[in-house]
């Protein structure tokens, strides 16, 4: 399947120049002209898919405690930082779609809450996301999120993410049937790359926030990679605007 995958995804939303996972983020970021975005949904006690990163309120918002144990009641009332709101799945899917953005959305299952993130993102997705001109593409670092995923969505396309990409990675993925590797830009080894050159595969590598590590991947074979950095990687004023189609 062929994505229409830009070089460039803005991480966690409007990486460095908004609170992460955040509406704002998502809007700054197709502002400046970015295809495309990177967001971590979560479930709240109530099981309501959502933007959060870690497991726990404290570094993201002014809450306290677990994601997985507060309520919505609560969740949708704590400041993200710059008084934007935790958003909700389906309010993010909205704005990428209103925008036309590419969304990459990264199951983040707090632990041991793994199938019922994966059930909940994968049906929310499919009514979501019904008859968008840009599909979505699903990821995770649990494999037993993308099984469901791709059991309960098989139709949206799935990326597998790996800290260290294993020996086994193709296998993985064909698996999954999923479409693209994800994986951590440090590690990242020819031989990987070597072998989803030759499976056409897209190697989507995070998180590049400088311009010469972005160039040097670019140059061994990686398609896109993920930044925080939209001030320098922004395609209305980037050096690199020449590179930012494409894939
Ligand atoms: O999906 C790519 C990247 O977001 C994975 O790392 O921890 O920022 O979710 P993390
Ligand atoms: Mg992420």
């Amino acid at each position: 399947m062929r994505l229409p995958l830009p070089r460039w995804i803005a991480h966690r939303g409007g990486g460095s120049l908004a609170p992460e996972n955040t509406l704002a983020g998502i809007r700054l970021a197709a502002r400046l002209g970015f295809a495309a975005v990177e967001f971590d949904v979560m479930l709240s006690a109530d099981g309501t898919p959502l933007l959060m990163h870690d497991e726990t309120l404290e570094r993201t918002t002014n809450g306290q405690g677990h994601v997985s144990a507060t309520s919505d009641a609560v969740l949708f009332r704590l400041d993200a930082g710059g008084g934007e709101r935790v958003p909700g799945y389906a309010e993010a899917v909205a704005l990428c779609r209103q925008y036309d953005l590419l969304a990459n959305v990264e199951i983040k299952p707090a632990a041991g809450f793994e199938r019922e993130t994966a059930e909940a993102v994968a049906r929310q997705s499919v009514k979501l996301w019904q008859d968008a001109r840009v599909p979505p593409l699903i990821s995770s670092f649990s494999l037993e999120a993308l099984e469901i995923a791709r059991d309960l969505a098989p139709q949206i396309p799935r990326g597998v993410l790996f800290e260290q990409v294993p020996d086994d990675w193709l296998a993985v993925l064909l698996r999954l049937q999923a479409v693209t590797l994800h994986c951590a830009a440090e590690g990242l080894t020819d031989a990987v790359l070597a072998e989803a050159r030759a499976n056409e595969i897209p190697v989507l590598c995070y998180t590049v926030n400088s311009e010469t590590s972005a160039g040097a991947l670019f140059r061994r074979g990686v398609s896109a990679v993920f930044t925080d950095r939209l001030d320098l990687f922004a395609p209305e004023t980037s050096a690199y605007k020449g590179l930012h189609l494409g894939g």
